[in-house]
């Protein structure tokens, strides 16, 4: 007793001192984050620093201050937008982050009701959305104000760019008969996000105009709700999912189930995971059975939001000063992590793109290890001022590969290295080129070693040729020999050539030569796709299959043939046309017809043609009629024949058409079956 008098009386100097820090610190992050919109910790490290200062202050209610952090609930509106005030707050939540925690939420709820402790309480589980906080105000059905949550008490007025999405109604309807009839007033509270999709696409569109992405979904987001013109945020996909309402006129809610049961059926999109639970132990499973399939989902989420059910409770329990105590968010394990930056390397792409890559100390991100980050192009690096050294944020966000968020320049020692982007092929040593207006640097020799390398990989891949065994390590074998200098030499590799790589004896050889043969047979889509053009991804691939149905059309289509597909723009186009252009190119692909790469329709892939030419040599003298020469090597190739251009006594047929040359006087010396055309259908079965 006296003890505790004794120290409520007197804190310990230490404690007093590391309050007033803390208070320091949490500022000048806030003015980090919210003015200049650069922050140097993650949120995990904020909310941390938060929750100490919490903690002490619940211990030492004395030392709380007016202009404590704890005492404001979230920042001033920037200016350029009006002012909306909420008519009622818009609170933040406290956070949980492990069970003990939620346990503890759950029987301080018990003990400020005064439920005996085994009574159970029941609530609502919901994902907590990682994107911003807006409110929609429905006047008779009609929405008429849109806002973001600000400080909580007076947001910015974002209507006409809230208007552009797709997901929020213009107008309230009754959707089903059970349904409440539409308030005269109601505000509805949501989160805006952005799915992971959108997100990548978004940044890979910045950086290819040498923007700056932005480091997450939720950035994303805000910075595209946040837009004084409202054509942008149009052009940015955002979604939302409604979870509450603020101020309701003669209509009342008796729980939040039966919100999140009404909101839909009046047209508003509520989260399809939402939950009724009947005590804290189910509330706990859904967190795990969330977080086992937070990857999958196609937007962020940190965590979960608990709330009690019943809304009578609320009223009881109330709110603290910036967050209710009927609501918890138990959070997941955090996707952005501090680690250092080790070395910067340079890494050679398929289209010879230059890509620098940060290799970091290995650090655990959301139960992965993350040894490197991308760090986009010369001008991301510049633009973050990021150093060889440094102390950096970095953020594994879904499937998207990690990214370096920024350096934490207060932990500078002045022992950081400046990052020299090489001016010449960290490979072949040819001097780097960069396009006007692009941001990225390219190594234009196209044989280079990487390059090469990285088109191999793509051209046998699944989606593309599909080549089993043609991984990594032989591909760069198959370069560092020499055997293949281009994708094309792939096809005319003989199975003595795959004996010769290390770690081949002759099954191993024999399975790869074998499975290069099997990908000559193809469609003209995979084939597309897998010449690696820039721009061309499967989809345009296809595309582009499908309208010009043959390669010698697509080769030679020119830019305003390809501009009058939908969904072919310039750049692609004139990517298209270039690659096909390039004598280089042209010759690759002919070699590659030539060695019997034709294609097939889809559904006819597997589907085997009868060998009936096994074993039979051709040779084509003069033009034919009926097909062009190269269609009929490939006929023969189809069948199962082979097909060579000198005459010797291997040769079973030689195909003579019109004004044969030297070919037809050999093939009559040596005694060689010589045929017609006619002939030669015949033998085909196309007479
Ligand atoms: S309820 C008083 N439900 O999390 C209750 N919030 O830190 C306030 N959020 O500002 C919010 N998903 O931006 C609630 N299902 C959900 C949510 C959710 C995401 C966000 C919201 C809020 C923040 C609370």
């Amino acid at each position: 007793m006296a003890e505790e008098k004794i120290n409520k009386r007197e804190i310990p100097p230490e404690i007093i001192e590391r309050v007033k820090k803390l208070r320091e610190e949490i500022d000048y992050h806030n003015y980090r984050y919210y003015v200049l919109d650069s922050p140097v910790i993650s949120d995990a490290e904020y909310d941390a620093l938060m929750r100490e200062l919490k903690e002490l202050e619940e211990k030492y209610p004395e030392l709380i201050t007016p202009d404590s952090p704890t005492q404001r609930v979230g920042f001033k509106p920037a200016e350029g937008f009006k002012e909306v005030p909420h008519v009622e707050p818009m609170l933040s939540l406290d956070d949980a982050m492990n069970e003990e925690e939620v346990i503890e939420f759950d029987k301080r709820i018990k003990r400020f009701l005064g439920f005996p402790e085994d009574q159970p309480i029941e609530y609502t589980v919901e994902p907590k959305i990682d994107g911003l906080a807006v409110e929609l105000v429905y006047e008779n059905g009609v929405f008429v104000v849109g806002s973001t949550r600000g400080d909580g008490y007076v947001g910015e007025d974002v209507t006409n760019n809230l208007k552009t999405i797709k997901t929020i109604p213009l107008r309230l309807r009754k959707f089903t008969e059970d349904a409440p009839d539409i308030p005269p007033r109601v505000d509805i509270r949501g989160e805006v996000f952005m799915t992971k999709e959108e997100f990548q696409r978004l940044n890979e569109e910045r950086v290819r105009k040498g923007e700056l992405p932005f480091a997450n979904p939720r950035n994303a987001a805000a910075g595209s709700l946040r837009q004084l013109d409202p054509s942008i945020t149009a052009k940015r996909k955002l979604d939302i999912f409604c979870y509450g309402v603020g101020r309701v006129d003669g209509y009342k809610f008796k729980t939040q189930w039966e919100i999140l049961q009404t909101l839909p059926k009046w047209g508003l999109k509520i989260n399809p995971m939402v939950k009724l639970v009947k005590n804290i132990q189910e509330a706990i499973k859904y967190h795990h059975e969330i977080e086992r399939i937070r990857e999958t989902l196609p937007y962020e989420i940190d965590g979960i939001v608990i709330k009690v059910n019943d809304l009578s409770l609320w009223e009881k329990l109330g709110t603290k000063a910036r967050s209710p105590r009927y609501a918890l968010a138990y959070k997941f394990q955090p996707t952005q992590v501090t680690t250092q930056l080790i070395d910067v390397v340079f890494q050679v792409g398929r289209t010879g793109a230059i890509t620098p890559v940060a290799i970091l100390k290995p650090v655990q991100i959301g139960g992965v290890i993350v040894e490197r980050a991308t760090l986009h192009n010369e001008d991301f690096i510049k633009n973050l001022d990021v150093r060889i050294g440094d102390w950096v944020l970095v953020q594994r966000a879904g499937d998207v590969i990690p990214q370096i968020v920024m350096p934490i320049k207060d932990r500078r020692t002045g022992k950081e290295k400046e990052i020299v982007f090489p001016t010449h092929c960290p490979i072949c040593r040819t001097k780097l080129v960069k396009k006007p207006g692009e941001a990225i640097w390219r190594c234009p020799n196209p044989n280079c070693y990487a390059s090469l390398v990285r088109k191999i990989l793509h051209f046998a891949s699944r989606n593309a040729m599909n080549i089993e065994g043609l991984g990594e390590k032989v591909a760069r074998d198959l370069v560092d020999k020499g055997f293949v200098q281009n994708i094309a030499d792939l096809y005319y590799l003989k199975l003595e050539d795959f004996m010769k790589l290390p770690g081949f004896a002759y099954k191993k050889a024999k399975n790869l030569y074998e499975a290069i043969q099997k990908s000559k047979k193809t469609t003209l889509a995979r084939f597309i796709y897998a010449l690696g053009i820039r721009h061309v991804g499967e989809a345009m691939a296809y595309l582009l299959a499908e309208k010009f149905k043959t390669l010698d059309k697509l080769m030679n289509a020119s830019v305003s043939d390809l501009l009058s597909i939908p969904g072919v723009g310039y750049e692609v186009a004139k990517s298209i046309v270039d690659f096909f252009k390039n004598e280089e190119n042209r010759k690759m692909i002919q070699r590659m017809l030539d060695a019997g790469v034709t294609f097939i329709e889809e559904e006819k892939k597997e589907e085997e043609k009868p060998k009936i030419l096994e074993g039979k040599t051709f040779v084509f003298t003069g033009a034919l009629k009926s097909m062009t020469r190269d269609q009929a090597k490939r006929k023969v190739i189809e069948l199962g024949g082979k097909v060579t251009d000198s005459v010797s006594r291997k040769v079973d047929y030689v195909v003579v058409g019109e004004s044969p040359g030297s070919k037809y006087q050999r093939a009559l010396q040596l005694g060689i079956k010589t045929i017609n055309e006619e002939e030669f259908l015949k033998l085909i079965g196309k007479a």
